[in-house]
């Protein structure tokens, strides 16, 4: 079993030992936990694809701490590079830039770009910071799974492997960063955390990448962050005392046993959203559902992650 460690200086020295000895550790960050290594490190990399039963072909993302790493990583720096680091870091936005080709190839993914992302996590600031070189982090669940957003959701999905994790409780968005590639059209190819509508802003000709092409981002494939228990959108079927529903502040379907009320606020019910789905899959029903959220007369925008994620989880396609 991982083995938890807390948030103190000496934690962080340990977190940064293990690390610079070849090891992956769990790590707190503001969207959801991630499984870090040495980016330089391909040994070490190599350990969280094993470990996630990740394929190779879905590339990682570097966490940096200061911008001026993005020098060691990136070939090119867009024009647009300096507003969007002004605006968003740190923060839930990953860019992805053409790369140097001192980026090891399995981070890559044998691709010639590279993602980046500068986390706001205080802890995970720290531990960027002692270390001074970037981390390769994906989301510590296992391929497909949930993403964690404790430490126990860690140690969930990976019962027998003994890393550390920094356990800094509760992640603060419960949602992955957004992917944004300034490779050419800038282009969504995640949502996430930050708003389409605020990149927007300074990127006036964003497009979006929607789930039916999205060979770019393979984590954007279909049926990720599935539950194992069968889980469809509810369209008025009876439900029975083995089953549950995940509502948003809606009206509960009758004769349900089981509910998990969101909230109709979606930046609440953003934060639950993945522990809601594990410890749905977990109460061992036999069936799930959700009410999607009624979006008359409310800021769809604030929605669009959550739909996402509902899509990608359910069985509806
Ligand atoms: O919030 C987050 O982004 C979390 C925390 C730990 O930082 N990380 C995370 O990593 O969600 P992961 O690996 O679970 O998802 C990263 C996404 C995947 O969809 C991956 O395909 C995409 O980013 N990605 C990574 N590198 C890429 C690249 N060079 N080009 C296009 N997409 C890339
Ligand atoms: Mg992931």
């Amino acid at each position: 079993m991982a083995h938890r460690l807390g948030t103190s200086s000496s934690d962080i020295v340990a977190a940064v030992d293990y690390l610079r000895s070849g090891g992956v550790v769990g790590v707190p960050t503001e969207t959801v936990y991630g499984l870090a290594a040495s980016a330089f490190n391909v040994e070490a990399v190599s350990k969280i694809f094993r470990l996630k039963g990740r394929p190779a072909s879905n590339p990682l993302i570097l966490h940096i701490h200061h911008q001026d790493q993005i020098e060691q990583i990136a070939s090119t720096i867009p024009k647009s590079l300096p507003r969007i680091v002004e605006e968003f870091w740190p923060g839930p936005l990953t860019v992805v830039l053409k790369s140097k080709s001192s980026v090891p190839e399995i981070v890559r993914a044998g691709g010639d770009t590279v993602a980046i992302r500068l986390p706001s996590h205080p802890i995970f600031q720290q531990l960027l910071a002692k270390i001074n070189e970037p981390l390769a982090a994906p989301s510590a669940n296992r391929s497909n799974h949930i993403s964690p957003t404790t430490a126990s959701h860690v140690e969930d999905d990976f019962p027998k492997e003994p890393f550390p994790i920094l356990d800094a409780g509760p992640t603060a968005t419960g949602l992955e960063s957004t992917v944004l590639s300034l490779v050419g059209v800038p282009t969504v190819l995640r949502l996430g955390a930050t708003s389409v509508e605020s990149l927007r802003q300074i990127l006036p000709d964003l497009t979006i990448k929607t789930p039916s092409h999205q060979s770019d981002s393979p984590g954007t494939s279909k049926r990720h962050y599935a539950p194992q228990t069968p889980f469809f959108v509810w369209s008025n079927q009876n439900l029975t005392k083995d089953e549950g529903v995940l509502i948003f502040g809606t009206p509960t379907p009758d004769g349900v046993g089981h509910i998990w009320d969101l909230s109709d606020n979606p930046f609440h019910a953003g934060k639950r959203l993945y522990a809601a789905l594990r410890e749905m899959d977990q109460s061992q029903l036999r069936t799930l559902y959700v009410v999607l959220p009624n979006l008359d007369g409310v800021n769809k925008n604030d929605w669009l992650v959550i739909m996402d994620r509902l899509r990608r989880a359910t069985q509806s396609g």
